[in-house]
């Protein structure tokens, strides 16, 4: 049984450590010290899926309202979309461009109590000290770069371009070694190509590799899009990081399930006003309240951001 030894552990925590505040939040930084494991058991309510890109007018306010909701449900995977292997969220097309972005942390919550932020034990002194650190975090604006595509299919978000940007600066310092694209069924190279795509489209997969030995793959399990009017746009996509030491070390990895949840307005041609929400989960083998938490997001963490365009 591969137990993490001390220097090993402290590197993987530093290096998830800068991931975790980057793309997602720091309440869920603990738990993740712990070795979460892998386990996926999606389930219960669903609003809008990716799985049912057509039938968004009957929902039409149901993703922009899990901004707002006080207790959300982690979306069940979406498969339907696999069969043409260029599934992805795709945006209106007044997003298209690179941005000057401004991201503020404005609220963070526990929704179901503190002590499901206390990591695989639930240890309300772990939840404390996470909370306390994010606090911390709060009001402080974060600058970064966000980039948008057109492809054939629509305007897609440069993962390659945004992760590195998201990573970086919320770290506050360059902590990217490199990102690529990987292959999956239902997002891959050979399919975007075969369908009149081009060699630089986004793809949904990402991997990740750090100034150091430590690298992650992030996998889109669903996503779902919703246009409001001309001027709004809601999507939201829920992801699975896998952290992992890539020296000789077999720590097992690290998982963690969050969902990114957006609302864009367009102000005028060059500025656009955002909110993300990041919601984390818990992982069924991991975390001991994982069946109390019945899959309900245990944490928020509420961003607004400000957006102009790049000339
Ligand atoms: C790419 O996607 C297609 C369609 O989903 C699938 O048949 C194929 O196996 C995928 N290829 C890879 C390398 O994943
Ligand atoms: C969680 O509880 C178990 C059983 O009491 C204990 O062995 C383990 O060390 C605890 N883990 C943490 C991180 O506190």
């Amino acid at each position: 049984m591969s137990r993490l030894k001390g220097t090993t552990r402290k590197l993987l925590v530093s290096f998830f450590l800068s991931a975790v505040i980057t793309s997602s939040n720091a309440l869920s930084l603990h738990a993740a010290k712990l070795n979460r494991r892998n386990a996926l058991a999606a389930g219960g309510s669903l609003l809008v899926s990716g799985a049912m890109p057509h039938s968004v007018s009957a929902k039409q306010q149901s993703i922009a309202s899990r901004l707002d909701a006080d207790i959300l449900t982690m979306p069940p995977s979406s498969r339907a979309n696999e069969l043409n292997g260029i599934d992805n969220t795709y945006y209106p097309q007044w997003l298209a461009g690179t941005w000057d972005v401004t991201q503020t942390l404005k609220n963070t919550n526990t929704p179901l109590g503190l002590k499901f932020i206390g990591g695989p034990n639930g240890s309300l002194k772990i939840a404390q000290e996470s909370f306390e650190e994010q606090q911390k975090q709060l009001n402080i604006p974060v600058h970064l770069q966000l980039r948008f595509v057109n492809t054939k299919f629509g305007v897609a978000e440069d993962r390659l371009f945004n992760t590195r940007q998201r990573l970086d600066n919320f770290a506050g310092r360059s902590v990217v070694s490199s990102v690529e694209y990987a292959n999956v069924g239902g997002s891959n190279r050979s399919s975007v190509l075969a369908l009149g795509g081009s060699e630089n489209d986004p793809l949904q997969t990402t991997f990740v590799r750090y100034k150091g030995p430590a690298a992650q793959k992030t996998f889109l399990l669903s996503h779902g899009e919703e246009k409001i009017d001309s001027t709004s746009f809601a999507a939201y996509e829920s992801l699975r990081s896998i952290f992992a030491l890539t020296n000789q070390n077999t720590a097992p990895p690290v998982t963690t399930d969050s969902e990114n949840i957006w609302y864009f307005e367009l102000v005028n041609e060059d500025t656009i006003k955002a909110r993300l929400r990041i919601a984390s989960y818990l992982n069924a083998q991991s975390d001991s309240l994982y069946f109390e938490a019945k899959n309900k997001a245990v944490a928020f963490a509420d961003y607004v951001l400000t957006m102009k365009k790049c000339i």
